[in-house]
């Protein structure tokens, strides 16, 4: 039940995240073609999504890694704070530079991709760290519990 109740919750993320990516991979393929208006409607896009997934995601993942680690819950969690709060923060920098940038100029083009590439590298650090860690825990917890009864 508890396995069941966390896989659900995870599969939720994971949903979260192919939409983010998908974003993300537009405007990668349009760095250097999309205009300006597009490019800060996709960062404007990225970043709505973004505040309401590390929202959602620390209501969840919050509860669960304090079940899990106890004492040193509050290490863990403020890492995937720390780590929401610094892309939030990035997204952001990213929308208030957007009309400073000449369209499509080198630096228009890395500081777009620097986000990016941050954002993703966190997805997968989730996808292939986090999340399987907390579904191997929550599933030992449950195959131990159904041995108890
Ligand atoms: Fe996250
Ligand atoms: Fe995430």
């Amino acid at each position: 039940m508890i396995e069941n109740t966390v896989t659900d919750r995870i599969s939720l993320l994971i949903g979260q995240h192919e939409e983010l990516k998908s974003i993300s991979n537009t405007a990668q393929k349009l760095i250097f073609t999309a205009t300006r208006p597009v490019m800060k409607e996709l960062i404007s896009q990225l970043f709505k999504l973004t505040e309401e997934h590390v929202k959602q995601e620390e209501e969840i993942l919050l509860p669960l890694l304090k079940e899990m680690y106890y004492s040193d819950a509050q290490e863990i969690s403020g890492f995937i704070i720390d780590e929401h709060n610094q892309i939030r923060k990035q997204l952001m920098v990213l929308m208030d530079s957007m009309d400073s940038f000449d369209e499509h100029d080198t630096e228009w083009a890395h500081s777009i991709q620097c986000v990016l590439i941050n954002q993703l590298a966190h997805i997968f650090e989730e996808e292939q760290v986090l999340f399987p860690l907390i579904k191997k825990h929550f599933s030992q917890k449950s195959s131990h519990l159904r041995h108890l009864n």
